[in-house]
């Protein structure tokens, strides 16, 4: 896949190649601008304007994809190859609600009768585990967490029992307290499925923790592909490696994290790269690596490698843990104490109270206000709230007062 850029054709995905079975989970790694999510633009035929496939075939159960004819891809996608995206509030839409977007979708794979599709769609919610089926149907995406609108997303791509489905960082825009369990989520459902899973995600552990396979891409193209415990636990590559050193172990042992040199390489600088072009950033390269691009080599019966010299790989070590700057004082900058923070809503604090009075505003408020004042606070407060009245002193900035503590 190239770009054209100042009349010049780019290579942005370079020789890539894979096969994935069904029930298997691939694995898409590396760095921000690696080219992951070119690799699922290609799939659903999406490319950013001036991007084109240049070269190869994208064949999905024997029909080409890139040659096939619109209608037929449309009939494809969604369906049989489903997708989901890494920011799942902006990939909802915002005016209709989940249960008329989950009718659409349902609409879109030729299932019939509105009951039909109601009864599938609250199924599908309730195993993407969203504890009130019912209230999600009826809720706009505003009115949802992240993780709730990520469980809805997931909901919809397996609902029409794809056999692909690509996942581009869909943890990524969550709570890392979330990122867990909808990982789980989409483990499971692909189990439930047996459905071919493109993992996209720049975290190398959190990948082998979930894929079967994993694809390493730097600049492009594939720099190692392998078994996941494989590329993990021994990485021929050095940039697998260092992703491996940059990588947060969860011990108490002080490590310091690998800090790789520089950027992965964008557009115009690959335009220029010749051999290795992993060799302005990589700690064993040798002048042989600038003048050849390596090509993908065995290490192993399955495991594949670019890299002249995979077996020194091993040795790029962690860099040395730094001595933390020893203690300028003892004095504390700030000092917290038995502090208390209480939202004193009254019965006369309703929401339908608070639209019509803005005089009835919460008697906790200590400081003087005006009537006109509270006018406007109550006007954007309302502009904040959910369409249903949610007593959470998260929504409800105004009127708070710390009641004790210093
Ligand atoms: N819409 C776009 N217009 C121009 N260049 C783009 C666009 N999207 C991505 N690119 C470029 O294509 C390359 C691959 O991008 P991408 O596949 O999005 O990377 P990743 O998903 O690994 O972060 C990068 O160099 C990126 O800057
Ligand atoms: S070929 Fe050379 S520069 Fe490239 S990854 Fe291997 S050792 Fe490093
Ligand atoms: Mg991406």
């Amino acid at each position: 896949m190239g770009a054209r850029i100042e009349g010049v054709d780019v290579p942005v995905i370079r020789g890539l190649s894979f096969a994935l079975a069904a029930g298997r989970i691939l694995g898409l790694v590396g760095e921000s601008g690696a080219g992951k999510s070119m690799v699922g633009r290609a799939i659903a035929q999406r490319l950013p304007a001036g991007f084109a496939i240049t070269a190869g075939a994208l064949s999905f159960e024997g029909e080409e994809l890139s040659s096939m004819r619109p209608r037929r891809r449309q009939e494809l996608l969604g369906r049989d190859i489903a997708f989901i995206p890494q920011a799942p509030m902006s990939a909802l839409n915002p005016v209709l609600t989940i249960g008329r977007q989950f009718d659409e979708h349902l609409a879109h794979q030729n299932i019939s009768g509105r009951a039909k599709r109601r009864a599938r769609a609250l199924d599908m919610l309730s195993s993407a585990q969203l504890g009130d089926p019912l209230r999600v149907m009826d809720s706009y995406s505003h009115q949802l967490s992240g993780g709730m609108c990520q469980r809805v997303l997931i909901a919809m791509a397996f609902a029409s029992e794809p056999r692909l489905v690509v996942a581009d960082e869909p943890t990524t825009a969550l709570d890392v307290t979330i990122q867990a369990r909808i990982v789980e989520l989409i483990a499971d459902m692909q189990r439930q499925h047996g459905t071919a899973l493109i993992f996209i995600t720049h975290d190398l552990r959190l990948a082998a923790s979930l894929c079967d396979d994993i694809m390493v891409m730097y600049a492009g193209r594939a720099v190692e592909h392998g078994p996941a415990r494989a590329v993990l636990s021994a990485p021929a590559h050095p940039y697998t490696r260092c992703l491996q050193l940059a990588n947060p172990e969860m011990s108490s042992r002080r490590q310091a994290l690998y800090l790789l040199p520089d950027q992965m390489p964008g557009l115009r600088q690959l335009r220029d790269l010749s051999g290795c072009c992993f060799a302005p950033r990589c700690p064993i390269a040798s002048k042989e690596c600038r003048e050849i691009e390596p090509p993908s080599m065995a290490v192993s019966a399955d495991h594949l490698a670019a890299c002249i010299r995979p077996e020194i790989t091993p040795q790029i070590a962690p860099q040395p843990v730094q001595s933390r700057s020893p203690l300028l004082s003892t004095r504390a900058v700030l000092e917290v104490e038995g502090l208390e923070k209480r939202y004193a809503l009254a019965r006369s604090c309703s929401a339908a109270r608070w639209k019509s009075t803005p005089s009835a505003m919460p008697a906790c408020a200590s400081q003087k206000t005006s009537s006109s004042d509270w006018s406007a606070r109550a006007a954007a407060a309302r502009a904040r709230l959910p369409n249903y009245w949610s007593v959470s002193s998260n929504h409800l900035p105004d009127g708070l007062c710390s009641t004790a503590g210093m």
